[in-house]
């Protein structure tokens, strides 16, 4: 408890999934949370779900792909927390489909949410970061950052830009003690793998060292110490949380 103490921590698509996972663990850990979601539903009940475990929560509607949103979203923590120590860029879609069969509205759809709303919630949050003196950039990748996928071209691709982007703005802003790492999990068990047809998630769980699928809370724990000072010599890094995974 209090690995997070009066940390303010921005975490985008926490209304499901691994989002809402580390909002409510990083919440425990003493955190105030500025829950930001396109499902207007689904992001109240986090921070309804943080304010009923004795935390504190704001929730934001938005859409991390919209530049107006992401600038909302940082002056909304702003307004209410007076700064965001932490930014988890989370959001993210997936779509299975091969470059021949991606239409290009879907390509723009996937790179939008999962690489350009990365690159917009961090250039929304980069400047109140040294303002306050610095930050904590958090990014969401996937196995599907570090290798080739049957079915996965756009979803592959936006995730291998965000590795990239992590390791820039790591070297970018490192002396103005801003962090940027990114995760790669494994699969996990939330609503995004529940809408991938089963004959294309099945043989995932058994390319896992482990067998199986992880649990968001596995992965939250991995966030839960890049967000805290406990990481304080870990910036540029993809750690890899996928149950041996990428070893085969
Ligand atoms: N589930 C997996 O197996 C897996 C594996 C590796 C990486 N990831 C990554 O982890 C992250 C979280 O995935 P998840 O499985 O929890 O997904 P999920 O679909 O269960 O939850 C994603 C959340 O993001 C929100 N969201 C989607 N688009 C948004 C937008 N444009 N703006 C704001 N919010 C938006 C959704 O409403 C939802 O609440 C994603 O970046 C995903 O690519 C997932």
């Amino acid at each position: 408890m209090g690995r997070l103490k009066d940390k303010i921590a921005v975490i985008t698509g926490s209304g499901k999934g691994l989002g809402e996972a580390m909002a409510l663990l990083f919440s425990r850990e003493g955190a105030k949370i500025v829950v930001f979601d396109i499902d207007e539903p689904a992001g109240r009940e986090t921070a309804e779900q943080i304010q009923e475990q004795g935390g504190e929560a704001i929730f934001v509607h938005g859409d991390v792909s919209n530049p107006d949103d992401a600038a909302r979203l940082i002056d909304a923590a702003v307004d209410a927390y007076g700064r965001v120590d932490v930014l988890v860029n989370n959001a993210g879609v997936h779509v299975d489909r091969t470059v021949a069969n991606t239409t290009e509205e879907e390509w723009d759809r996937i790179l939008g949410v999962n690489l350009k709303g990365v690159f917009l919630c961090s250039k929304a949050a980069i400047p109140q970061m040294r303002r306050q003196g610095g930050g904590n950039i958090i990014c969401i990748s996937s196995i599907s950052g570090l290798i080739g996928q049957l079915n996965q071209a756009a979803y592959n691709a936006s995730k291998h830009g965000i590795i990239g982007l992590v390791k820039c703005m790591a070297y970018d802003h490192a002396l103005e003690n801003i962090r940027a790492n990114a995760i790669c999990p494994g699969v996990m068990n939330t609503p995004l793998v529940a809408s991938v047809p089963e004959e294309h998630i099945a043989p995932y769980r058994k390319t896992s060292l482990l067998e199986r699928f992880a649990e968001p809370s596995e992965v939250a724990n991995a966030a839960l110490f890049l967000a805290s000072d406990e990481s304080s010599y870990v910036t540029g890094s993809a750690m890899v949380v996928d149950g041996g995974y990428t070893t085969k």
